[in-house]
């Protein structure tokens, strides 16, 4: 199908950030980008906005091409306005039910051949796929923090997922100027499977007090050139992130290695979820 239109739910982190790629992707797509309140659509809008601009400033694009990328995006707060689209993306909360929520709503509203991808980072696309009348178009298209920067787009095949759904993913995210990298269904995909062990380790570590945090930290940055600590990172994606995602993989794979580290639990109770929350393993 050729794709023109691209609906995004969810202006986040993530779906502002698939929008913001969407949008200033050669190809020109129009974007509807969807929330449920307009104070999340203007704050989505607005880090678009600042984060085309620190691509203009880095010579990156152009300012008439910001300016062009800003007016092919639609904020949108009715669902329904997503009925036109040619493929859709959702980016919502990190939650089962919400995501279900959303995905039947999708089914009802989009036409039978539009693709309904998912950017979940560990949720089962096989599950999300059977709540619709349509399993074979639906997809996991997993982005990477921050989107506008990391080249990879997971691509994930639920099993009901039909081979044209993947190659038409697949080549979305080509256009993107993105690198897929295809993956099967199960907890966690590779990505969240073998990061978030790492950063509940690390968790552990500072638990336990075998190091500060930016201890850890470093022994990561200097160690093994990773460009954030684990604990860095942590704060980053969002401790609650990091929680939900844990108890994705404690379910699913059912291995006490999975367990999620205390101290991440507690941090979550207090509210301490990272940089979004101004506190997490460091103050912002
Ligand atoms: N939009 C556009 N450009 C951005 C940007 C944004 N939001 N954030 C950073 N940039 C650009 C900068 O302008 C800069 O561009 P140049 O290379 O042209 O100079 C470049 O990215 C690097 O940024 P900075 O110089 O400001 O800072 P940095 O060198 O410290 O890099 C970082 C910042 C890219 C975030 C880097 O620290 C990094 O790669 N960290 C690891 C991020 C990571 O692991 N993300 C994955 C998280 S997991 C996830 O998302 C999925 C999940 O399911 C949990």
């Amino acid at each position: 199908m050729d794709i023109k239109r691209v609906g995004i739910v969810g202006a986040g982190t993530m779906g502002n950030g698939i929008a913001h790629v969407f949008a200033r992707a050669r190809s020109g797509y129009s974007v509807v980008l969807c929330d449920v309140e307009q104070r999340f659509l203007d704050r989505g809008l607005a880090t678009i906005t600042k984060n085309l601009e620190r691509e203009v400033a880095k010579g990156k694009i152009t300012a008439e091409e910001k300016a062009s990328a800003l007016k092919r995006i639609e904020p949108v707060t009715e669902r329904a306005r997503l009925a036109n689209c040619d493929f859709i993306v959702e980016a919502a909360t990190e939650k089962f039910e919400i995501k279900a929520e959303i995905f039947r709503d999708l089914d009802r509203l989009a036409r039978p051949e539009v693709v309904l991808a998912s950017n979940t980072s560990s949720i089962s696309i096989t599950k999300l796929g059977a709540l619709t009348r349509r399993p074979e178009k639906v997809i996991g298209m997993h982005f990477f923090n921050p989107v506008p920067v990391m080249k990879l787009v997971e691509v994930i095949r639920g099993l009901a997922t039909a081979p044209e759904t993947f190659s038409e993913t697949r080549n979305l995210a080509l256009k993107l100027e993105k690198t897929p990298v295809e993956v099967n269904d199960a907890p966690g995909f590779v990505s969240n499977r073998v990061l978030m062990p790492l950063l509940n380790e690390a968790m552990y570590a500072v638990m336990e007090g075998v190091a500060t945090p930016e201890a850890v930290d470093e022994v990561f940055k200097l160690g093994m050139a990773h460009p954030m600590g684990p604990l860095t990172l942590a704060d980053f994606i969002g401790l609650d992130v990091c929680l939900d995602i844990m108890r994705v993989m404690q379910d699913g794979l059912g291995d006490p290695k999975y367990r999620p580290c205390p101290l991440l639990i507690k941090m979550v109770d207090a509210g301490w979820l990272g940089r979004k929350s101004g506190r997490g393993f460091y103050k912002y």
